[in-house]
């Protein structure tokens, strides 16, 4: 029996995440799974109502209790500060050292690509971010704050032991995955202590995959090839900050937010898996935010837990979905969430 964790969060990540779960127990119907959902209310309402965003004694909870965390997505502009949607996903994901964060850019259908000579054979990757450290550790301070001599400090962490395990945890899925080249994306002309360091340990890591093409970049070029030649890319590492910013372009690639997944791991532990969007208060509400990729993170987190034929299956029904074009507006088509989840679970069923 496998315990799973539900956190639908606030907007739009409440309405794509009740598809996830429908494709979910769908899928574990078909496949005899045994699954228990354990669902949670946390995100703005609570937070607005009780001043509880990550409760006490969760991260315990997760690791004693869990095998797999979903959340939706956070985010609500009644909450100026974003305070419990840092705590919540910055607590989980720190708290539970999930180092790596996994997100696959694969197109699904070549009408999603803004690019002209886009296809799915040439716009299939996976990006390797550093999820614990980089930029996003708040290190730093203001001194003089408002002051026209203000002085703002914002400090990048790399230790070496969390560069060197994201580099490993990158060439040993190349290998897994029969990928042929890891691409190191990187600014180490000029962060040369920092960057450096992840020179350093990727040429080591890489010494130890003859087998695996080890390839470095600077993240300014990558930026560029990656919409000139997206061909070229297979397994991506990289740190925080970099990670963030190429995953929105990869999702820009296969066809918007609306389809990116991810997870965010730490192999052997519990870990959390969320579509890569937010909780797009625009769309809040009015029924028609795409659920692909929340589906599609579904599909991560079943072969996380062992389950890769769960998994296939649900990935060949969106991409189905897709050729037959039942999806949300943002791909074109003309169905609500609930309708474009229905077509997805419909295929699950199918087979
Ligand atoms: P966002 O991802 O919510 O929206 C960006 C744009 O993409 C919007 O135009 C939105 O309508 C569209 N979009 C996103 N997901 C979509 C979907 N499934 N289907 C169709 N269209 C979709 O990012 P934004 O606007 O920067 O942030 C909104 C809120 O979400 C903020 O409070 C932000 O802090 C939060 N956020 C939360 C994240 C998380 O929980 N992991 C990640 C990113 C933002
Ligand atoms: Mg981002």
């Amino acid at each position: 029996m496998r315990r799973i964790a539900i956190i639908p969060g606030d907007g739009i990540g409440i309405e794509v995440t009740r598809e996830a779960v429908r494709a979910l127990e769908t899928t574990r119907d078909c496949f005899g799974i045994e699954l228990e959902l354990v669902h949670f209310d946390w995100g703005a309402e609570k937070y607005l109502r009780e001043h509880v965003s990550l409760p006490e004694g969760a991260l315990e909870m997760f690791r004693r209790d869990f095998d797999a965390i979903f959340t939706g997505a956070f985010g609500d502009p009644r909450v100026e500060s974003n305070r419990h949607a840092i705590d919540i996903l910055g607590g989980l994901r720190f708290g539970l050292d999930l180092y790596i964060n996994l997100r696959p850019v694969r197109l699904l259908n070549d009408r999603f690509t803004p690019l002209k000579s886009g296809n799915r054979r040439n716009i299939d990757f996976v990006v390797f971010r550093e999820n614990t450290e980089g930029m996003y550790v708040n290190a730093g301070g203001n001194f003089k704050l408002g002051a026209d001599q203000e002085i703002a400090i914002q400090e990048e962490i790399n230790t070496r032991h969390g560069v060197d395990r994201i580099i490993r945890a990158a060439f040993a899925y190349a290998r897994q995955h029969g990928r042929k080249r890891v691409t190191l994306a990187d600014k180490s002309n000029v962060l040369t202590y920092g960057h450096g360091l992840w020179r350093r340990v990727f040429k080591a890591v890489a010494s130890e995959y003859p087998d695996i093409d080890a390839n470095a970049q600077y993240v300014d070029a990558m930026a560029m090839l990656m919409v000139l030649d997206p061909g070229q890319y297979e397994v991506i590492v990289t740190n925080n900050m970099f990670g963030d910013i190429l995953t929105d372009l990869g999702a820009a690639l296969q066809g918007g937010l609306g389809v990116a997944a991810s997870a965010n791991l730490h192999p052997g532990r519990v870990s959390l898996f969320e579509p890569v969007h937010g909780s797009a208060p625009d769309k809040a509400g009015r029924g028609i935010a795409n659920p692909i990729g929340a589906i599609m993170t579904v599909a991560m987190m079943l072969d996380y837990l062992g389950y890769p034929d769960a998994a296939r299956r649900i990935e060949q029904a969106i991409e189905d979905a897709c050729d037959a074009g039942e999806v949300t507006i943002d791909l074109g088509g003309a169905l609500s969430t609930a309708e474009a989840g229905a077509a997805i679970c419909h295929r699950v069923g199918l087979r």
